[in-house]
């Protein structure tokens, strides 16, 4: 059986559809387990059941300080080397995002899973399309960002849980093997422009200043930001590769329309008089 974790985040939800689709028999996992799904909160050793389990596709934990999401992966990782699992799928960052500051989270995860003794394929995504289109900043004059001329190569969640899907439906012909799912380069002006509205760049520092003053984001955030900001901006992160068109067996979904999809929905409402 394949259990796919965080099922209720949405790179999980959109891999559940697609097995569902595809008509592999699939559950999902969650620390708020609805209907069939398991309970699995990986911050909570103890109370991790795989029984069962023969494929675990394990979406990474993010959204914490390093240390702690290496903790979770490796009691989720231990509890699989105990109950059985065969297979573990895992979904990390792409090969170009050595640079970010949540990489060593994600090689260090890597690491365990290729000295664990289980069968493994690495999933090494690349940065969200939506998540591109969420870093940019509207203004009354158009978008503003601290990304520059810089490209990235966006992928939408979308593809990433299509790829998830084709490799946990017939894992053994991916055991051993790491891909790079990056998509087609964009930047925040091809953006701005599919919107028909204007990009300005905004420099490194006045980027950390605004990142250091919100008080919304969690003391981890501003680092990992800045670092996606400095990456993209300086060309670490805009180079494609073949990985998922191969395995999607088409070509990625237009990244520029997404990106601009989301950042349009985030668009403040016209005030004034009309
Ligand atoms: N490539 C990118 O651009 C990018 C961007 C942001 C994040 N990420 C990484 O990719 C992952 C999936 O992205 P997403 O868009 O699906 O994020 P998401 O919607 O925030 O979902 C993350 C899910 O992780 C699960 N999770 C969190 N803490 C957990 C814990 N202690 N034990 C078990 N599960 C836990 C939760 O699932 P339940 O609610 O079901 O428990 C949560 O909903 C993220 O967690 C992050 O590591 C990648």
């Amino acid at each position: 059986m394949i259990l796919v974790t965080g099922a209720n985040g949405q790179l999980a939800t959109l891999i559940l559809a697609q097995l569902d689709a595809r008509g592999v028999p699939a559950i999902g996992g969650s620390r708020n387990p609805t209907g069939d799904q398991r309970p699995l909160d990986f911050d909570d050793p103890g109370g991790l059941d795989l029984t069962d389990v023969t494929i675990l596709l394990l979406v990474s934990a993010g959204y914490a300080e390093d240390d702690r999401v290496v903790a979770r992966h490796r009691a989720v990782l231990d509890a699989a080397v105990r109950d059985g699992v065969r297979h573990v799928v895992y979904t990390s960052v792409t090969t170009a995002g050595d640079h970010l500051a949540f990489a060593p989270a994600h090689r260090a995860t890597e690491r365990m899973i290729r000295h664990s003794g289980l069968a493994w394929t690495l999933l090494r995504n690349g940065l969200y399309a939506e998540l591109f289109g969420a870093l940019l900043t509207w203004t009354p004059d158009g978008l503003e960002s601290p990304f520059g001329d810089g490209m990235l190569a966006a992928v939408s969640r979308a593809d990433l849980a299509a790829a998830a899907a084709v490799v946990a439906s017939a894992p053994a012909a991916h055991a051993g093997r790491t891909y790079d799912l990056v998509g087609e380069p964009i930047s925040a002006t091809a953006v701005a422009a599919h919107l028909g509205v204007d990009h300005r760049t905004i420099g490194l520092g006045e980027y950390r200043t605004r990142l250091l003053s919100d008080g919304g984001l969690l003391p981890f955030q501003p680092p990992m930001l800045a670092s996606i900001a400095t990456g993209i901006r300086h060309g670490f992160l805009g180079g494609t590769g073949p990985d998922l068109e191969q395995l999607l067996r088409r070509a990625p979904s237009n990244a520029v329309t997404i990106a601009a999809t989301t950042i349009d929905a985030l668009r403040p409402a016209r005030t004034g008089p009309v």
